[in-house]
């Protein structure tokens, strides 16, 4: 007889019950060939005795394997392993279960360059995060519940739906956005995505093909710039000043070159947090129009403005269907509640549900349900009131400490909305040194590579405000300061 003891182990502590441990091991013996087809096993009552275990969890991981095709059991004889498996040359006795190669047994170009993600610290700077804990789950989660009884129903039944999003939250996404930005859509002209970076890779896919020149700013989002790259795009950049991506200078890439797609993000210029000027605004519209190409507008952030009213977005004032837009909820709600849209001309929208159906069925109905009703209960411009009056407060305080902080070392402008600061570092500060300085102290910080001008990193950096309490704020900035005074003593 098989050493069954040494052959089957059995973690009694583990969170797997014992029938399925002890299934999933005689399957592994039968795939290493220890037990090859015709082996009759011993009974219930002697492997349960040899294994210490119930002999109703062997019957019932025999059941399992019976039911699966591994066994055969006849009642009153001895279990039989299936002679329809196929004959496999007995390995050596290896632990049965060596779970997950390390590599993959073939060769395969590398992905796109992957973010680092390092387990954060306990402090962490982030680039302009919401903050978490005043997303309003409470309703969120009574929604997600009331969604999941009403879709339970038979008539509902969770099945496949429209891979263009659950219709009623495209009818309330369609009335907060006409109310806050001045969007005049309806359902048919908004697609739902999982956060606004599938929004900008459908598109990408849709509308730019192989060689295709794509402008970007002189420093950018770059998962959106490493979008159009995967879709083949030839990237241009274009210069950046205090009113935003220069106008003048896509004007003349026009008179060069083809162009088919401009990516902006005017309401808070990722990373810079300046806003396109009205002016500018107007002049790439008009630009869109003569020289035929398409403006991308990835508005992340509009919901958060604290002095004065926003400027509209430039989709608001398309009537030539040239302007894609893509929202996001990470900002407004959180970023790990994944939910965006797109706005766009109806055979646009057409177009996306077969391209996004090659690698997302659909959305997750439920949170759509549950989100669609948080906008038409109106507890989520509740929850904007709140947030924005939270990142106001946070924003002034953490300029004002900043200021009286790092002096020395930090110039920023006041943000005019957003969650981020852009502050430049003193030319001596090495950003790279900095942040590795931080982490020893427990602080998490970008070395500011992904903001780098032209490939070339020079000291910038996003502090994002919003997701620190006033305290956590100033402990935060309190490491950083003691960090710089070590490494750059002013
Ligand atoms: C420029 C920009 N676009 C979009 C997003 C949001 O992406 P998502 O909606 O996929 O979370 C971010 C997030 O930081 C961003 O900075």
């Amino acid at each position: 007889m098989l050493p069954y003891y040494t052959l089957l182990p059995l973690d009694r502590q583990a969170a797997t019950p014992l029938v399925q441990q002890l299934s999933a091991a005689l399957i592994g013996l039968c795939q290493q060939g220890l037990l090859p087809p015709g082996t009759k096993l011993p009974g219930t009552r002697t492997l349960a005795a040899l294994l210490h275990v119930h002999r109703e969890t062997v019957a019932a991981a025999f059941e399992e394997l019976a039911a699966q095709g591994w066994l055969t059991l006849q009642p009153t004889r001895a279990a039989v392993v299936s002679r329809h498996l196929p004959e496999v040359s007995a390995q050596s006795l290896a632990p049965v279960s060596a779970g997950i190669a390390a590599r993959a047994g073939f060769v395969f170009p590398p992905g796109p360059p992957a973010p680092a993600l390092a387990r954060p610290p306990l402090l962490t700077l982030d680039e302009g995060s919401p903050d978490g804990r005043l997303a309003p789950l409470a309703a969120l989660t009574r929604n997600y519940r009331r969604a999941s009884q009403h879709l339970a129903a038979p008539a509902a039944r969770l099945g496949y739906g429209d891979p263009n999003g659950v219709l009623r939250l495209r009818q309330q996404l369609a009335r907060y956005l006409r109310t806050t930005r001045g969007l005049v859509a309806g359902p048919e002209h908004i697609f739902t995505t999982r956060g606004s970076i599938m929004g900008l890779h459908l598109l990408a896919q849709l509308v730019v093909a192989p060689g295709e020149a794509v402008v970007v700013a002189a420093r950018g989002y770059q998962a959106a710039e490493t979008i159009f790259q995967q879709a083949g795009a030839q990237l241009h950049r274009v210069g950046l000043d205090a009113q935003g991506v220069v106008a003048d200078e896509v004007a003349a890439l026009c008179q060069r070159q083809r162009v088919r797609l401009l990516y902006l993000t005017p309401h808070h210029h990722f990373p810079t947090t300046v806003t396109l000027s009205a002016p500018r605004r107007m002049q790439l519209l008009a630009l869109a129009e003569a020289h035929d190409f398409i403006i991308l507008e990835d508005d992340y952030d509009f919901d958060y403005h604290y002095d004065g009213s926003p400027i509209l977005p430039l989709a608001s004032a398309d009537r030539h269907g040239r302007v894609l837009y893509v929202g996001s909820l990470s900002k407004a709600l959180a970023p790990a509640i994944r939910l965006g849209y797109v706005v766009a001309p109806p055979d646009v929208i057409a177009a996306l549900g077969p391209l996004r159906r090659l690698v997302d069925r659909q959305g997750d109905v439920l949170l759509e349900e549950a989100v669609a009703e948080l906008l038409a209960e109106g507890e989520f411009a509740r929850h904007l009131k709140r947030a924005r009056r939270h990142y106001h407060q946070r924003r002034d305080l953490a300029c004002q400490v900043l200021r009286t902080e790092l002096a020395a070392w930090l110039t920023f402008t006041v943000p005019a909305g957003g969650l981020a600061i852009w502050g430049q570092f003193h030319p001596a500060v090495q950003l790279p040194h900095l942040a590795a300085h931080c982490r020893q102290l427990g602080l998490g910080l970008s070395d500011g590579a992904k903001y780098a001008l032209g490939g070339t990193a020079d000291g910038s950096l996003r502090l994002g405000f919003a997701s620190l309490t006033p305290a956590e704020w100033a402990e935060s900035i309190g490491v950083l300061k003691k960090a710089l005074q070590t490494l750059y003593p002013a």
